[in-house]
């Protein structure tokens, strides 16, 4: 009797503790990836390379023209001033370990990272910064952040030149995996793929890896290809009157841009034999032809959908097929990553819309439309961003007219 009670005593503690604890972990949001050493704090940079006045875009930029035009126009130099990063920051309780891949020089940020309170280097202990340059935060993603390391300029020739001292870089893929992966394994996380892991699904695609990011050798860095995709090569020189050299292209286009989804994607929209008598089916195929990680890539938000349907000649909508393309997280009480049906590289993905024509006696034309979005509604409407640039556009869209391919 008493040790029947005994046990019923321990069953009712453990479920309210249980309890407490989901309680608690719906209440308090996750952290979604572990802090690393590549990005726990800011990048020191007290030294200024010998022979330059100061570490800003337009100083760089008074002797590589080119460069500082073309890095302008990126989502780099916005990777601070970006409206969407600015709510989404707030939302996320203004997190100083965000700014260290947003705003990566110490000089960026108002304050200093003097130590941390706890092991897993989620609250610095922070102090007033006498070096914090307003301008230079509102450069995100600045030359230096990516070029300055101990008081010289990091390049891929290593050119002495008499204007600042060079240093060459091995592989200059390293500089992106700074920023481009982070790491998710805890006991609590069951991500298949690092969050944002870029630079784990080029790996984990190449076959010659097992999934996880980790550490990375010089080796591992010329397989990820980020540079030759994301700065094309030009012959140019690097400064006014200099010699022509191979150069790269500071452009660094991705979801931001229409035309830079469209080179990843083939898509092709046409009709199959019929299945049975009286029915028809279109078939519009999709492969990750030209990025070596998933399609869509970067943050979890990002997703496409694909839209199938039949259109009568008012262009109304008499049957539809929709699908959505993206990488579903569970992140509370525990993170899981449920489903991934991105488009792993090389991969395609067949999508098809069947109907019966002697019942769609009203079609006329067969669309397809495929859409990237660079978030979703409902998020946009829970974080409160009100967004003046469009969060999604059209990448494909086609009417095939139902006469004129296959008559009856
Ligand atoms: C996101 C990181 C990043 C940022 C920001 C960046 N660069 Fe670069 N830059 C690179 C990489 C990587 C290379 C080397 C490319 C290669 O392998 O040839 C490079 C190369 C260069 C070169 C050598 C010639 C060339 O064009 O390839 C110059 C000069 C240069 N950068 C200047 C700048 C200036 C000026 C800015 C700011 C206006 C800037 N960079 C911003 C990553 C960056
Ligand atoms: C006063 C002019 C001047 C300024 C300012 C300047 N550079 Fe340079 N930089 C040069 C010259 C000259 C070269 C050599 C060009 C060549 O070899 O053709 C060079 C080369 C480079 C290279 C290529 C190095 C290599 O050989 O691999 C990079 C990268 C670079 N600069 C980045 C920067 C960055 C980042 C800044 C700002 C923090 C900057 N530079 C400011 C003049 C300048
Ligand atoms: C200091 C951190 C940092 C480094 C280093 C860095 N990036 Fe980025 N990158 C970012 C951030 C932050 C964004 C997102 C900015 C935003 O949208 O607010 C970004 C965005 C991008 C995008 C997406 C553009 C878009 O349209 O959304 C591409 C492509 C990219 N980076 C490529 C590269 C490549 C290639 C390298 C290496 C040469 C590199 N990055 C190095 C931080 C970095
Ligand atoms: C074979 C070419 C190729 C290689 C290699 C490649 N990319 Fe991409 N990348 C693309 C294309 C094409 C897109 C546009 C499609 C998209 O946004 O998914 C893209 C998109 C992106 C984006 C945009 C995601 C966003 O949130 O908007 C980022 C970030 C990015 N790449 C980073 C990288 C990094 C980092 C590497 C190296 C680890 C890399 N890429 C290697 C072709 C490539
Ligand atoms: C390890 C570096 C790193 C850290 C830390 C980081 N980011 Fe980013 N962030 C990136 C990169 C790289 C991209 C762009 C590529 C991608 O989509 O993954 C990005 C993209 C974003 C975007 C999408 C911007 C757009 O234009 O669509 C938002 C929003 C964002 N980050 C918010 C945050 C917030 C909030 C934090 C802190 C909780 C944070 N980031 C911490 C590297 C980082």
């Amino acid at each position: 009797m008493l040790r029947m009670r005994k046990k019923r005593l321990i069953l009712l503690f453990g479920l309210i503790a249980l309890a407490a604890f989901l309680t608690w972990r719906f209440v308090r949001p996750m952290n979604i990836f572990l802090v690393s050493e590549a990005f726990e704090r800011p990048v020191d940079s007290t030294r200024i390379p010998a022979g330059l006045k100061g570490l800003g875009a337009e100083e760089c930029g008074e002797c590589h023209r080119d460069e500082y035009e073309e890095w302008s126009t990126s989502i780099h130099s916005q990777a601070w001033t970006d409206p969407y990063y600015q709510v989404d920051f707030v939302f996320d309780g203004s997190q100083q370990i965000c700014l260290n891949c947003h705003i990566p020089l110490d000089r960026q940020q108002e304050h200093k990272v003097l130590g941390f309170r706890d092991t897993e280097k989620w609250h610095p202990i922070l102090a007033p910064n006498p070096d914090f340059d307003a301008k230079l935060q509102h450069e995100g993603v600045t030359c230096s952040g990516c070029h300055v390391r101990n008081g010289t300029v990091l390049g891929a020739y290593g050119h002495e030149n008499k204007d600042h001292p060079v240093e060459t870089m091995e592989d200059s893929n390293i500089i992106c995996v700074q920023c481009h992966v982070v790491q998710g394994e805890r006991w609590d996380t069951f991500y298949r793929m690092p969050p944002c892991g870029t630079v784990a699904e080029i790996r984990a695609g190449s076959g010659k890896h097992s999934g996880r990011s980790g550490n990375l050798t010089v080796a591992d860095l010329g397989e990820l290809g980020c540079v030759e995709c994301h700065m094309p090569d030009v012959k140019r020189p690097l400064v006014e009157g200099g010699k022509r050299r191979f150069a790269r292209r500071h452009t660094w286009r991705g979801g931001h841009d229409p035309e830079m989804v469209k080179e990843a994607l083939t898509i092709n929209l046409e009709e199959q034999a019929r299945p049975q008598p009286g029915k028809r089916r279109f078939v519009l195929t999709l492969t990750n032809s030209g990025a070596d990680h998933f399609v869509p890539t970067g943050t979890p938000d990002r997703h496409l959908t694909v839209e199938l349907r039949l259109l009568d000649d008012q262009g109304e909508v008499l049957e539809e097929e929709r699908h959505t393309l993206k990488r579903t997280i569970m992140w509370r009480p525990f993170i899981v990553d449920l489903w991934d049906n991105r488009l792993a590289r090389k991969e395609s993905r067949r999508y098809a819309l069947e109907f019966d024509s002697a019942r769609e006696t009203n079609a006329v034309a067969v669309e397809a439309v495929v859409r990237y979005h660079l978030l979703d509604e409902a998020r946009r409407k829970r974080i409160d961003y009100n967004n003046e640039e469009p969060i999604a556009y059209d990448v494909f869209r086609k009417q095939l007219p139902l006469s004129a391919i296959n008559p009856g």
